[in-house]
């Protein structure tokens, strides 16, 4: 499957046309932005690493009844997937407090939650991505109530069934984005899942393994990506 046209450059990854309409291609970059894009940096061999743990979890979350746009690995840095009509909220999960959710209520980083918490932020970088709820979704016809029921119910069975891989890997699941879209009709998971879209921390030492290491400059970014993709293989 070769390139077509760029149909769109975001902050981690380029969208290429392919020559077939239903399909696009994924392209991974080293890039890393921070707080609304105003720090920025690149992070070597992350779209490498990214694209390989991205494949591995649209894999197993397809194995378990999840729709994907994945289709196929197509290079170090290429991903094969479907063409989305991009529903434009992002669905983060919580299990722990951190980011977020720590500025926004005062809850301690750390502190594990009683329940997985759900949030929904509305896709818009002049407005920052704003907290939203299931109201503002529908007076801003973002998706209709049954779709919004349908990505509901697949982001708790994304949580589970991440939270028990990331174990087997000595890793906790702290929280994580999505991003999802229709294709012919169908709501599929799409974007990414990576070390930039989720909060992984070892399980004993609570190191950050995540895009945390660069919001915070926490130094050797890159060896906790290399650290994550390490331990999901074996
Ligand atoms: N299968 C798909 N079909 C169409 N668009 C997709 C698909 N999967 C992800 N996208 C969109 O492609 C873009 C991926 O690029 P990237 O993650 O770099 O964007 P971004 O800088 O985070 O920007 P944005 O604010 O638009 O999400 C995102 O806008 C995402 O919503
Ligand atoms: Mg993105």
């Amino acid at each position: 499957m070769e390139k077509g046209n760029k149909i769109y450059e975001g902050k981690a990854k380029i969208l290429y046309d392919t020559d077939n309409a239903d399909l696009i291609i994924q392209e991974f970059k080293d890039d890393a932005t921070a707080f609304d894009a105003t720090k920025k940096g690149t992070i070597k061999g992350k779209g490498v690493i990214n694209n390989e743990i991205s494949c591995a979890i649209f894999q197993l979350l397809e194995s378990k009844g999840i729709p994907t746009h994945f289709v196929k690995k197509l290079s170090n840095r290429d991903m094969l997937v479907k063409r989305l009509k991009i529903v434009m909220v992002e669905v983060t999960i919580r299990n722990i407090a951190a980011g977020g959710l720590s500025k926004l209520l005062g809850i301690e980083e750390g502190i594990i939650l009683k329940t997985p918490v759900l949030e929904y932020h509305y896709k818009d970088d002049l407005l920052h991505d704003p907290l939203i709820n299931d109201y503002h979704i529908e007076i801003l016809k973002l998706a209709t109530p049954q779709e919004m029921k349908k990505i509901k119910d697949y982001s708790f069975s994304v949580n589970q069934i991440m939270k028990d891989f990331f174990d087997k890997a000595n890793l906790k699941l702290v929280d994580f984005k999505l991003e999802f879209g229709t294709h012919k009709g169908k709501m599929l998971l799409g974007d990414e899942i990576s070390p930039d879209t989720c909060r992984l921390w070892d399980k004993i030492t609570n190191e950050k393994l995540d895009k945390d290491r660069f919001r915070r400059d926490l130094g050797r970014i890159e060896e906790a990506y290399q650290e994550v993709l390490k331990r999901i293989k074996t």
